[in-house]
């Protein structure tokens, strides 16, 4: 059990859980923990919610030496409290961090602050269909020095943020725009961590993007512009004459946990998943021949979203008319259904918090 201080100023809890959006509201507390070199990570606690003092020096503002995750908890309609596949998160928290010289943190000590904290504020998760209490759990250095190195000292910290739907379209399809400009990450980077740089890298692309009304864009790979990658908020799955085809993790693309979960599902359908390059040509050239039957994207925070246009220079693909494909909506059923315990859940991947 970490250390509880109550705050003594209780926030106003958002009246209209319909317009919840994503991280526009934060709840009464937070959980952290220090790391210094020679100590290890201690005195793990929960506090109220507060700005937090940083030296102007502090390495993570210079460098960036910044891991984060995204995991949420959900209130059944049975009362319980469940988080998806809390394990997984940690365990990717220390790939990110091993990339980025973070001392590990124990795994199991982070999912028990994480449940610990989401308790504390357990009045903040939202009830109402497709909401949740999104959970950022976040290391940083603080050494005030502005030499490049690793850090001695960092700051391991655990938000919470009651949201709705990461895309304002929810469940209908989303534009997406494919980025033959600019790339996000190559082999041999960081673009299999979940660091803020690697979404620092990719604003430039989301602006122009969105100035031409997507949503956001299809990365290719950094080095031929001729394989699919990932949507940077999302991994991506297309459907092509039956087969579903995804990006295989080869070291510049995110390993979702939502991206492993789907892939189970499918398999556990009888589906064929496969992981493999995938080049854009292909899917082009599948769309013409009338064989592109559905694109989709996943993450914890979009869940599954549909694509309903891929646009590649001047050629735009619309996906089964602009509407959600049978694949896609089965998805997010049977996965919002086990994320809400509104579904058996036969793989164990729900952990009640209480
Ligand atoms: C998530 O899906 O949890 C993410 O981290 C995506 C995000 C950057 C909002």
């Amino acid at each position: 059990m970490f250390p509880v201080e109550r705050t003594a100023n209780p926030k106003q809890k958002p009246a209209d859980q319909s317009k919840l959006g994503f991280g526009l509201y934060y709840t009464d507390h937070m959980f952290l923990m220090n790391y210094d070199r020679g100590r290890g990570w201690h005195s793990g606690r929960i506090v109220p919610y507060a700005p937090l003092a940083l030296d102007p020096a502090a390495m993570c503002l210079h460098y960036g030496q910044e891991v984060f995750e995204g995991l949420k908890a959900y209130r059944g309609a049975d009362g319980k409290i469940r988080l998806f596949r809390p394990d997984k998160n940690m365990a990717r928290l220390n790939l990110s961090n091993d990339r980025l010289c973070i001392p590990p943190i124990d795994e199991a000590l982070a999912v028990e602050a994480v449940k610990e904290l989401v308790l504390a504020d357990e009045d903040w998760i939202p009830a109402q269909d497709g909401t949740s209490l999104y959970i950022r759990p976040f290391i940083f250095a603080v050494d005030a020095h502005i030499g490049v190195r690793p850090a001695d000292h960092l700051l391991f910290c655990v938000i919470l943020s009651p949201v709705g739907a990461y895309y304002p379209e929810g469940l209908n399809p989303v534009k997406i725009y494919v980025e033959q400009n600019y790339v996000r990450a190559v082999k041999g980077g960081m673009g299999y961590t979940k660091t803020g740089g690697n979404y620092a890298a990719s604003l430039k692309a989301q602006e122009e993007a969105h100035g031409q009304g997507y949503s956001q864009v299809l990365w290719l790979d950094g080095v031929e512009r001729k394989y699919i990658e990932e949507v940077g908020t999302m991994n991506v799955f297309f459907v092509v004459g039956g087969e579903v085809v995804t990006p295989a993790l080869q070291g510049s693309i995110l390993g979702g946990i939502t991206r492993a979960s789907c892939i189970e599902l499918l398999r556990s359908w009888g589906l064929t998943v496969t992981e493999r390059p995938i080049l854009l040509s292909e899917l082009t050239g599948a769309a013409r021949e009338g064989r592109l039957d559905e694109a989709f994207g996943s993450g914890t925070a979009a869940v599954i979203s549909p694509i309903g246009e891929l646009r590649c220079g001047d050629e735009s693909v619309v996906l089964n008319g602009g509407e959600i494909g049978p694949i896609s909506q089965r998805l997010y059923d049977e996965l919002t259904g086990i994320q809400w315990g509104r579904r058996p859940d036969p793989f164990g991947w729900t952990v009640e918090v209480k």
